[in-house]
């Protein structure tokens, strides 16, 4: 099993994943529609492999393209990523989310059927425990109902998965994300004002934005600000190189999922105070009201996939954000 098709391939996680499938011996195959991302990615993913890869630009939800690149390339597994993710956007437009997500997903496993691929690793999100009653969240801590039709679209699509019995799925629950890949070629690119707390962070460093706001310190938490499980996207993008080697060697597995976090929990203000300290600067925010549906405080617990994939954690904190800091500054000014 070699040949891979990343779907999302040029999207932040998945960019970082091709990087690692190459580094392992993997060989991705990238179909991406471009829609929240541009070519520029693929250039810094040759850049770091030294290496074409071969880029199809579709949509996932277009049956004939999709059925007919698994066959070309003779592919062997899917990482599939292409999906939306900003959950206030998912709360104004519920069917753009459910089109792309669920209607990109069940297309995509009729393309495999069609052409008997069956192994899969599919982009799940810790949102699916929605507020836990405890922390760490383990496999079996329950699925809350989902506080956003993007966290029902993770829902979902872990239930269509684990009904399609003829797939061998992995599916990963990742906790927070962060940090570019340590050339600085490639890393978070969101198109207009960043949703997320990172990139907001950078910009705001960068002058881009003004200020930064801290949502809320009002919350029950050791300095009051949420409380989040965050990861480097580089050891992200391994897990999936760990998933595909576990599928390789269980071709009986049918469906499992998998926590993928530090298992450390670290709060809003500690990720800034982190940011100014490695990156010797000083950051313009302020405290400002709650976010609306944000979850008090998750993290992970990973020793299923340390037990189950062989795989951990390696990057710290630090490396976390100093490498977000080094990617922003190495963007070339008017990028996507
Ligand atoms: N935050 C701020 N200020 C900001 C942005 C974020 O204080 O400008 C805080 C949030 O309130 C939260 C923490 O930083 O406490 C992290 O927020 P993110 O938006 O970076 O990430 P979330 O934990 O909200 O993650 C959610 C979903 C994921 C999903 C992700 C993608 O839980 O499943 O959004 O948008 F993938």
């Amino acid at each position: 099993m070699k040949k891979i098709l990343v779907t999302g391939g040029l999207g932040y996680i998945g960019a970082h994943t091709v990087v690692e499938l190459v580094n392992h011996g993997y060989e991705p195959v990238i179909v991406d529609d471009l829609s929240n991302t541009s070519l520029n990615v693929l250039d810094g993913i040759q850049a770091i492999t030294g290496q074409a890869i071969t880029f199809y630009q579709n949509d996932v939800r277009d049956l004939n393209a999709i059925t007919k690149i698994l066959r070309d390339n003779q592919i062997e597994a899917v990482i599939h990523f292409a999906a939306f993710k900003a959950v206030g956007e998912s709360v104004q437009q519920p069917l753009k989310y459910y089109d792309n997500n669920i209607g990109g997903l069940v297309n995509l496993l009729k393309a495999m059927q069609t052409t008997q691929v069956k192994n899969i690793v599919f982009s799940s999100s810790c949102t699916v425990y929605g507020e836990p009653d405890v922390s760490p969240v383990n496999e079996s801590s329950p699925i809350k109902k989902a506080n956003s039709p993007y966290g029902n679209t993770k829902q979902i699509g872990e239930e269509i998965l684990a009904d399609c019995q003829f797939l061998n799925t992995v599916a990963l629950r990742y906790f927070n994300p962060i940090g570019a890949h340590k050339s600085a070629l490639i890393g978070e690119l969101p198109l207009g004002v960043p949703n997320n707390l990172v990139p907001y962070i950078t910009q705001t460093a960068a002058g881009i934005r003004e200020k930064l706001t801290v949502f809320g310190q009002d919350y029950n938490t050791k300095d009051g600000t949420c409380v989040r499980d965050y990861i480097h996207v580089t050891d992200l993008a391994i897990a999936h190189v760990k998933s595909l080697d576990y599928i390789k060697n269980h071709p009986d597995n049918k469906f499992e999922v998998y926590n993928i976090g530090t298992g450390n929990g670290m709060t809003v203000l500690e990720i800034l105070q982190a940011f100014e300290q490695v990156n010797d600067l000083k950051l313009n925010y302020s405290i400002g009201p709650r976010r609306a549906g944000d979850v008090e405080k998750v993290w992970a617990d990973a020793s299923k996939a340390k037990n189950i994939l062989g795989w951990t954690a390696q990057l710290d904190l630090n490396e976390m954000v100093r490498s977000a800091w080094a990617w922003q500054q190495n963007l070339p000014k008017n990028a996507i």
